[in-house]
């Protein structure tokens, strides 16, 4: 089967790199891919928005199915698109990409559904929101109801702070999608997250992540999209598994089939956990990035099967098996990421550092020039490893980041800090 993969990330990376080993790929190809997919797919000069052009190219290539990496796609309805014209593909249609597109249908599905979250308001208009906040605790988490690639979500620790969001948001920082607001109560506790994939009814765990979103060493400085993450994460044991399942996810599943919405594909569940009680922070409808990464590095089965159950609604048929290791991804990112920051800086010693033992290099934002790999993002590498701990693949994944010869490129020294001290 020739397959096409969308995207450009670490996460389309590790995507590649697991469907290329698998028995059935014949043909691999990714839209528009990176200097590091270029090793293990074909890379194709079309935009993930360009639903025409991936049609098109589908039909002439006898592409016979689509993973869709990325969200905006999703949102837009390239899955829609796609199987439309006659086209299998990996994702949730739009009607279903809607649990990540709006965090106000997300949060009005939990109270419809009885589905443990924080309790939320939605906001069109600023004074209403105002005289909303005024009544409440500080801190206070406020949202913009769209999608903000991650960076709309401010926890204001003053009413002062809080109004100027409001006012930031609704003024359209974020344009129309943050024409509507939510507003939610601050929840205390560890964060973790949790994949699974779902074939409209089924539910299939993978497994549990945690990521480091602030910039800084001891999770200090602005958030990112994520430094680093490890998999599976020490406070999601058995037990909290099953809680998450029968508490968050199975409902959220049960839910959405019940709204004429049913989801197909990963969903990522983001969570809050206090005093053993899970409760959801936020849906993703696709993978993690970096989580992706260690995913992939710790599944052990040929990933293909796994995505076309879940689109041929079979997944009950099928259970993936997973190394016993631990996997942990370093971020490495331009310097001044998540501000500005130069792109074009030239990496070095990147075969060298791939070569170790148990260690993946995955690019996320560099191209290749003339047999050069060349920065080109904020996030431009994710250095991941194997181990028997949490605390063997943080050495394995910082021995790899220390070979890599890259000055204009900085990342935190702490990834998986909190796993290691449970220990
Ligand atoms: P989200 O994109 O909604 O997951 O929010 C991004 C980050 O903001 C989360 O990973 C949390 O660290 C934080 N966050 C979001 N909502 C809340 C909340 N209700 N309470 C505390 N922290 C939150
Ligand atoms: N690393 C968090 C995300 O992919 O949303």
């Amino acid at each position: 089967m020739n397959v096409l993969v969308v995207g450009s990330g670490g996460r389309e990376h590790a995507l590649c790199w697991a469907l290329g080993r698998s028995a059935s790929v014949e043909n691999l190809y990714c839209a528009p891919g990176n200097g590091g997919i270029a090793d293990v797919a074909q890379c194709v000069d079309i935009d993930g928005e360009d639903f025409s052009a991936l049609i098109g190219f589908c039909k002439s290539e006898s592409i016979g199915f689509v993973v869709v990496g990325p969200e905006a796609p999703l949102v837009a309805g390239l899955v829609d698109a796609l199987t439309g014209a006659g086209i299998k593909a990996f994702g949730p249609d739009a009607a279903a990409a809607v649990l990540e597109g709006s965090k106000g249908f997300m949060k009005d599905l939990c109270a419809k559904y009885d589905i443990p979250t924080a309790a939320y308001a939605r906001f069109t208009d600023a004074e209403a929101a105002k005289s909303y906040v005024r009544d409440q605790c500080l801190p206070i988490v406020i949202k913009a109801d769209g999608l903000a690639a991650g960076k709309g979500v401010v926890i204001a620790r003053s009413k002062d702070e809080a109004e100027d969001t409001i006012n930031d948001i609704l003024g359209g920082r974020f344009g129309s999608a943050g024409a509507e607001i939510v507003i939610e109560e601050f929840l205390r506790g560890e964060e973790a997250s949790c994949f699974a994939l779902v074939d409209g009814t089924s539910v299939l765990m993978l497994a549990s992540a945690q990521d480091h979103k602030a910039v800084g060493d001891g999770d200090t400085g602005p958030n990112t999209g994520g430094m680093g993450a490890y998999s599976p994460a020490p406070i999601v044991d058995a037990a909290m598994e099953r809680k998450v399942l029968d508490t968050i996810i199975r409902p959220t599943v049960a839910a959405m089939a019940a709204e004429g919405r049913p989801y197909k594909g990963v969903l990522f569940a983001g969570l809050m956990i206090d005093g053993g009680e899970p409760k959801l922070l936020e849906y993703n409808i696709r993978f993690g990035d970096p989580e992706c990464q260690v995913l992939m590095s710790r599944l052990d089965s040929d990933l293909l099967p796994l995505l076309l159950a879940t689109c041929d609604g079979t997944l009950d048929r099928i259970q993936p098996s997973w190394k016993p290791e631990t996997a942990l991804v370093v971020v490495m990112a331009a310097r001044g990421y998540p501000g500005a920051y130069e792109k074009g800086s030239e990496i070095y010693n990147l075969n060298a550092a791939n070569d170790l033992p148990d260690v993946t290099v995955f690019h996320a934002g560099t191209a290749k020039s003339n047999g050069a790999v060349i920065a080109t993002g904020g996030r431009v590498l994710g250095v991941t490893a194997l181990g028997r701990s949490v605390a063997s693949a943080q050495q394995r994944a910082y021995e790899a980041v220390g070979v890599i010869d890259w000055p204009e490129g900085f990342c935190r020294t702490d990834i998986g800090w909190r796993a290691v001290a449970r220990r």
